[in-house]
Parts: C-alpha cells; structure tokens; sequence
C-alpha cells in the first residue's frame, strides 16, 4: 500500500506518521543580525567556469565566511581567476585583502565535477595550498562548504562547520516535521512527519543517526532513526513518560529520563535499548541529561534544592559514585544544560525576572554571561567546534532559530515562511 493512503487510515487509528526524505517545502532563511567585531579581510575570486556548473562556488564560500562573522569579504571583481593563475600579492595588498582564495570547476566525463582552489595569505605572501574535491551536482554545496572549512582552519586554526548538518522540528499547517538541512539552512529535508509532537531530536555522535521522541502513539516514546536506511527502533518505551535522549559521546549510550517509578529519574539505556540501568536517585524531578565531552558525567535538571538548577553526577550514577552536586547558582532557574564538545563551557537556559535566557558558563570557573536580548529562549545546541549556539526564540510571536557566537558577539536568525519551528540540534563534523 501506498505509504501516504496508509498513514490516512492510520491517522484515523493514532497519530499520522511519514518517512520521507523529500525535500521540505519550507526552506529555511538566514538572515545576519550582528556581526563581529575581529573580521579577517579575505577575497574569494570568482572561480574559473563556474558559471557553467549547477552551483557558484565562489559565492557559497563568501556566504560561509560572512556568517561565521570573523571574515569580511573584499570584492575581488568579476572576472574569474583560477587556481594555477599567479597572484600578485602586493596588489592583493593594495585591495585590503589578507588573503586570497582562487580556483576553477571542471565537469568531467562521468558527468561529476571536480573543484580545485589554493589559499594564499598575501601579508606573509604564502601559499597555503589547496585541495580538488570532486563530487556529483547535487553535492556541489557540499563541496564549497568543505573549501570554507579549509580556509577558516588554515586562517584561523580552528575547524569550520560549513559542511556539518543541522536538524530541528517545523510546525507548519498542523503537522510536526523533523527536517534536516545544510549548516547554511539549503537541502531541508523531512526525515519525519507526525500529527503528533515531534520533540528533543539529538544527532548521535558519527552523524548517523537521530534519537528523538515522538507522541504518535499519544505519549512520549524515545526513536533511533538511521539516517540512511530511515529504519528506526523505539528505544525506550517504559511505563510512563520516556523524554530527552541524550547520546554519549562514542554512541554507544543513551541518557534518558523516564516517570517509571513516578517521578521523572535519569537513566542509561544502550543505543539499542537494552540495559537499563538508573543513574539518579531522588525524590525530585531528574530530567534533561547531557553527557560531558569526556563521557565521565552526565549534567541534568533537578529540582532537589527546590527551584530547578543543573547538577553533575558521576556516569555511574548517584546509588554507586555519590550524589549530584550543584553546577548553577545564579538565577532563580536554570535548565537544558548543554556542554561544548571541548569540554569547557556549559550552556544552558536561565529564568531572569520571568524570562528565558541562554547563558553560558565556563566549566573551570563557574562565570556565566548572558548571550541573547530575547526572552524565550530554549534547546540550545553546541556547533561541532564549540564556537556557535544553536538555539530556539520567538520573534514577533513565530519560532525561529537563531545561532549566537559563544562570545556573543554574531548573531544569525533561521526562519521559515509561515510556520514555527523549533528544537534545534547540530550534527556533528563531517568527515
Ligand atoms: C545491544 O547493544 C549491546 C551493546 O552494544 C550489545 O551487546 C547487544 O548484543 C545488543 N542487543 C541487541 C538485541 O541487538
């Protein structure tokens, strides 16, 4: 049977539900808000021939570089200049520009094309390489990401994360659809719909995977869904609420919170669902668990001191290594702690005179700052690099995502037309 007149029927029965990879109807929109203040000059030539391929590489690349607000793009003119071309530093100079990046596309007889580039720095006038990436049309974006991590690594010595993948949940229409898209907002795509509540989605940690948790089946059930294959397990179906999947950091875990004994209480379950085992041990509601970088914690939301503040336990769990200690003290609330994949900053949403703010914390210190001038902010997200939060907002009544530099500092808004969207979680690197 036709899988959309099935999932008709059995809307009638329970929730509605598809996988699908079509593209989304609704696109997502980047708009800069803020830029930054510590711009590096560069020029991006317009590359040799490609005019005549799908994408224009070039511009992709002075897009990335903009939106990541430590680039500033210096007109390099129009007329393409290729990579084996030689560069006059001194008159790259003359232009403002400290760097320079060339380069051509070439189609090639299997119908793939092949884009090569070279990185120049023409204040120390060096050539910092280059690569030639070859793909097919459709991945074409791809490929211009994948030159805009190279050039923001070689200049600035930190990976980019133009090639990574974001993941969030519009609400368009009366339906939930979990979409992923290209760092830059194109290629949405739908890996689910739900009549239901589609919430909480996690990358896992090889970009393979999603755990999410959906109610189609009229309360909160946690799915692994593989990317690929779009074969997905319900990984967690106890008694009672099964919420916030959170993966370790080699994928091989989950942590989870589930009302099985009454009161919501972390858990660890394995990435297939066997192995339960209860890692906190209160009274009170335990909830939102994140693994640390380094896999030896889980931070989580507790309301055992009264109000909720996020504490660290040990991955063993509280019955076996102690209990919980407190991590947030200022602010009457704080929730959905979220650590940076280098380990040293804690982002997570705090209750200031009834807003909602993000804030990040250095772990080694305990400093926290306030990143955003909304107030209702939730579900940060850490960039692979841990340079950029993701996050849910409103503006003007409408959910929007927004990325925000972890020295806030840039400031990017993702909408969609006519619709919400919210729950956002960044992939991890690309290989
Ligand atoms: C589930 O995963 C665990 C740990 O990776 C493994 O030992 C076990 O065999 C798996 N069980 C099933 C049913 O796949």
């Amino acid at each position: 049977m036709n899988s959309i007149i099935q999932c008709i029927l059995r809307a009638v029965i329970a929730g509605c539900l598809l996988i699908t990879t079509a593209t989304a109807h609704a696109q997502l929109k980047i708009e800069i808000t803020g830029v930054g203040s510590n711009f590096l000059p560069i020029a991006v030539a317009a590359f040799r021939d490609e005019s005549a391929a799908p994408q224009q590489i070039s511009e992709i690349i002075r897009a990335d570089l903009a939106r990541s607000g430590r680039f500033s793009n210096i007109h390099a003119g129009m007329a393409p200049i290729a990579e084996t071309n030689t560069v006059d530093f001194g008159s790259w100079r003359a232009k403002g520009a400290d760097a320079l990046v060339t380069g051509s596309v070439a189609h090639l007889a299997n119908g793939h094309y092949e884009v090569r580039f070279r990185l120049y720095d023409t204040v120390k006038q060096q050539d910092l390489s280059g690569l030639a990436l070859i793909s097919s049309a459709s991945e074409l974006r791809l490929s211009a990401h994948k030159i805009a991590d190279y050039i923001y690594q070689k200049l600035l010595g930190e990976r980019g994360i133009f090639a990574t993948r974001l993941s969030y949940v519009a609400h368009t229409g009366g339906q939930y659809q979990l979409q992923r898209a290209d760092s830059d907002g194109q290629n949405a795509r739908t890996v689910l719909t739900s009549s239901e509540p589609i919430i909480s989605p996690a990358w896992s940690p090889h970009g393979t995977q999603v755990a999410y948790v959906s109610f189609e089946h009229k309360k909160p059930v946690i799915y692994v869904q593989d990317l690929l294959s779009e074969q997905r397990t319900a990984v967690s179906n106890q008694k009672g609420s099964n919420s916030a999947p959170a993966w370790s950091p080699d994928g091989n875990q989950l942590a989870v919170a589930l009302s099985l004994t009454g009161n919501t209480q972390i858990y660890s379950i394995n990435a297939n669902g066997t192995d339960l085992r209860r890692l906190s041990n209160s009274r009170s509601i335990d909830t939102e668990p994140r693994f640390s970088a380094d896999g030896h914690s889980i931070y989580f939301t507790s309301d055992r001191g009264g109000a909720p503040q996020i504490y660290r336990m040990s991955v063993q769990g509280e019955a076996t290594a102690g209990a919980a200690q407190r991590i947030t003290f200022k602010g009457s609330e704080n929730t959905s702690p979220r650590l940076s994949p280098d380990g040293k900053l804690l982002a997570y949403i705090s209750r200031v005179n009834g807003a909602f703010k993000l804030y990040v914390q250095e772990i080694s210190t305990g400093e926290a700052i306030a990143l955003t001038d909304s107030d209702s902010d939730e579900s940060p997200s850490f960039s692979p690099n841990s340079k950029y939060i993701l996050y849910a907002t409103r503006i003007e009544q409408r959910g929007v995502l927004a990325a925000v530099s972890t020295d806030g500092r840039t400031r990017q808004i993702l909408s969609i037309k006519d619709g919400n969207i919210r729950e956002p979680s960044w992939g991890p690197f690309t290989e």
